[in-house]
């Protein structure tokens, strides 16, 4: 829909252009299973083989934040078979990717309800979010039991907190003080989200963090997003013009 249809190389990106956060809704791993005669299961597979590839391009291109949205808070209503084949792939994908982290100097982090997901997944998290504390070229964000709702629901609550204890005079709640009590508190606003298998909606994800962000989608399955498409949608951003509501003078 929206990507460029002629792949263009690293090099033919601008690196004064490159977007700081890139945010991705990888959707359509089930419709891929189901176009094959696949379980839901196996698309997911597949579909944590492009994270990885994805993940690599991101390191590869200078792309300091990617945020991954792997499993939402609407997801929990999934059949209890499918989320749990979630959460181990998760774990197997933590496992088979500490390595390439730590060498590749990107940090793990993630965004939302983790302390709703299994002891297993959220062991494996914590050694993986440790073992990778202090790499510095990039970070990469999961999103897991994330939902935009909750999380700004969690914001209110945190304030209400402060302003009930005396820290924090209504008055002085800005835009900016919103923003340090969202998961997202440290992280810049995301410059480009991509959302794949075509549909045009947001999810739950990120809804005040977006509120400039340039937004893609393209009609490609996650399992079949690949590292060209990733740089011919770059390469489309780097020509937008991003105007925050202003004029060009
Ligand atoms: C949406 O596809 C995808 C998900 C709900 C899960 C995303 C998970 C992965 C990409 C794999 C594991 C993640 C990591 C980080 C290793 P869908 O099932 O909603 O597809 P459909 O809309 O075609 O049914």
């Amino acid at each position: 829909m929206n990507s460029s249809p002629v792949s263009p190389l690293v090099q033919d990106l601008d690196p004064e252009k490159m977007p700081a956060h890139v945010a991705i809704i990888m959707d359509g791993n089930g419709r891929w299973a189901r176009q094959r005669l696949l379980n839901r299961v196996q698309g997911h597979e597949k579909g944590a083989e492009t994270v990885r590839t994805i993940v690599r391009a991101s390191r590869e291109i200078g792309i300091s934040h990617l945020t991954l949205y792997a499993f939402s808070t609407e997801n929990w209503q999934r059949p209890k078979i499918e989320v749990q084949a979630l959460m181990k792939l998760l774990e197997h994908f933590l496992e088979s990717e500490q390595d390439e982290l730590v060498e590749n100097d990107i940090r793990l982090n993630t965004i939302g309800e983790t302390e709703r997901l299994t002891t297993g997944t959220r062991e494996a998290l914590a050694r993986v979010i440790h073992l990778t504390e202090n790499n510095k070229s990039m970070t990469l964000h999961l999103a897991l039991s994330y939902g935009s709702r909750s999380e700004i629901v969690r914001m209110v609550q945190l304030l209400a907190q402060k302003v009930r204890s005396g820290e924090v005079d209504p008055r002085d709640i800005t835009e900016d003080l919103v923003t340090q009590h969202l998961y997202t508190g440290k992280i810049p606003d995301p410059d480009l989200l991509i959302r794949t298998s075509g549909e045009m909606r947001i999810s739950n994800f990120l809804l005040w963090q977006i509120a400039y962000t340039e937004i893609f989608v393209t009609p490609t399955l996650w399992p079949d997003f690949s590292r060209e498409e990733f740089l011919g949608i770059l390469k489309e951003y780097q020509q937008r013009d991003r105007r925050f509501g202003k004029i060009d003078v």
